[in-house]
């Protein structure tokens, strides 16, 4: 047999697009990867196994007809396994809504960012990254893997598919070992332009978090504990109007206090599914706790917090002063630093300073 004949065939991104005003920016930012196939939406294959690493959708998501078409394709057995990346052109809900429907592994924006579309693309098809370093891969999937349970809690959940203890699950090893692989520095900067800022949160302290378990030597079974516990902290935020999650200015009190109730909805949500550990529906509920009894929802006291409980809230609280938000700009890992110091009595100082390297370190 030929050497030709037994390679395998090169992985191609297949473009379904019915859009020609913008898709051929597209194409061009795609060919970065590899071998672009772009077809309309009515020439798809029927058999696209093992042919093609993914197939980017840009077609107008609001029209009933353009869906109904790439509905019949996308939802057919042959094409089940296949990841698929929506370009949202309108910034309209309605886009998003159709294309997590269409079983969205993640979405892209236009206008186009070569960079931002092509780190999605290789978090989301696996197989295109090929010539990349194994690093590179291991954060690559590491990132998809988180990136799916958060399109689980804040896109399906809420539609009425309920979040498994499986689903958290089955992200661990991957993010566990993205870390290990690389570093929070890194981690941190892939997800840095994620667009949704909720996302991106659960994201960045699901980093810090796991950083700081593995820069405490913690055994792999209590990594994967805290992995888990970081990814769903905030699920309660599904249940909260987008109004005041991507509100670009401060919120009112009365906002402040519709936020605040994300704990204890997320924690009634998961407790209703029956499959969450304690510990897990601990983390949702109380991470908003302080040592001295003023924090929320119970206003806990001490000993009344637990450790994974207060390891989070650690790790969450630092992620709030870093990241962007709408009433002050970011601050630097140092000023964050010198404000978790200044909580003693609140926070547990033990947890705070053995996080220093973590928070220097990033
Ligand atoms: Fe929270
Ligand atoms: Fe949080």
């Amino acid at each position: 047999m030929a050497l030709a004949e037994r390679t395998p065939a090169r992985r191609r991104v297949l473009l379904a697009s019915d859009r020609d005003d913008h898709s051929e920016d597209l194409a061009n930012i795609l060919e970065n990867l590899g071998d672009v196939e772009r077809i309309s939406t009515q020439d798809m294959p029927d058999s696209p196994a093992g042919r093609y690493a993914g197939v980017v959708v840009d077609i107008d998501l609001t029209s009933i007809d353009s869906v109904r078409a790439i509905r019949r394709k996308l939802t057919s057995r042959t094409y089940q396994s296949l990841p698929r990346l929506f370009v949202l052109a309108d910034g309209v809900r309605l886009e998003s809504i159709q294309a997590w429907s269409l079983g969205a592994t993640d979405t892209i924006r236009w206008p186009f960012d070569a960079e931002d579309i092509l780190q999605r693309v290789r978090a989301s098809f696996p197989d295109i990254a090929g010539g990349a370093t194994s690093a590179a891969q291991a954060l690559d999937a590491g990132i998809a893997a988180a990136n799916t349970v958060m399109v689980k809690i804040f896109e399906r959940l809420p539609a009425g598919t309920p979040l498994t203890l499986d689903d958290v699950m089955q992200a661990e090893l991957k993010i566990l070992k993205a870390l290990r692989r690389t570093s929070l520095r890194e981690w941190l900067r892939a997800i840095d332009k994620h667009h949704n800022r909720t996302y991106r949160h659960c994201l960045q302290v699901t980093g810090y978090t796991v950083a700081f378990a593995q820069h405490l030597g913690m055994r792999e079974d209590d990594q994967r504990r805290l992995t888990r516990a970081a990814l769903i902290h905030d699920v309660g935020k599904a249940y909260i109007p987008l109004a005041i999650l991507d509100k670009t200015t401060a919120l009112t009190p009365r906002e402040e206090i519709e936020l605040s109730k994300h704990t204890q909805i997320g924690f009634d949500v998961l407790k209703s599914h029956g499959e969450f550990p304690r510990e897990m529906l601990d983390v949702v509920l109380h991470h908003h706790e302080m040592l001295d009894g003023t924090g929320y929802p119970d206003g806990l006291k001490g000993q009344e917090i637990a450790d994974l409980v207060r390891m989070l809230t650690v790790a969450d609280m630092f992620t709030l002063l870093v990241e962007e938000r709408p009433d002050s700009p970011p601050m630097s890992n140092a000023d964050a630093f010198t404000v978790l110091e200044s909580l003693a009595g609140k926070l547990d100082m033990d947890m705070v300073r053995a996080f220093r390297p973590v928070a220097y370190g990033a």
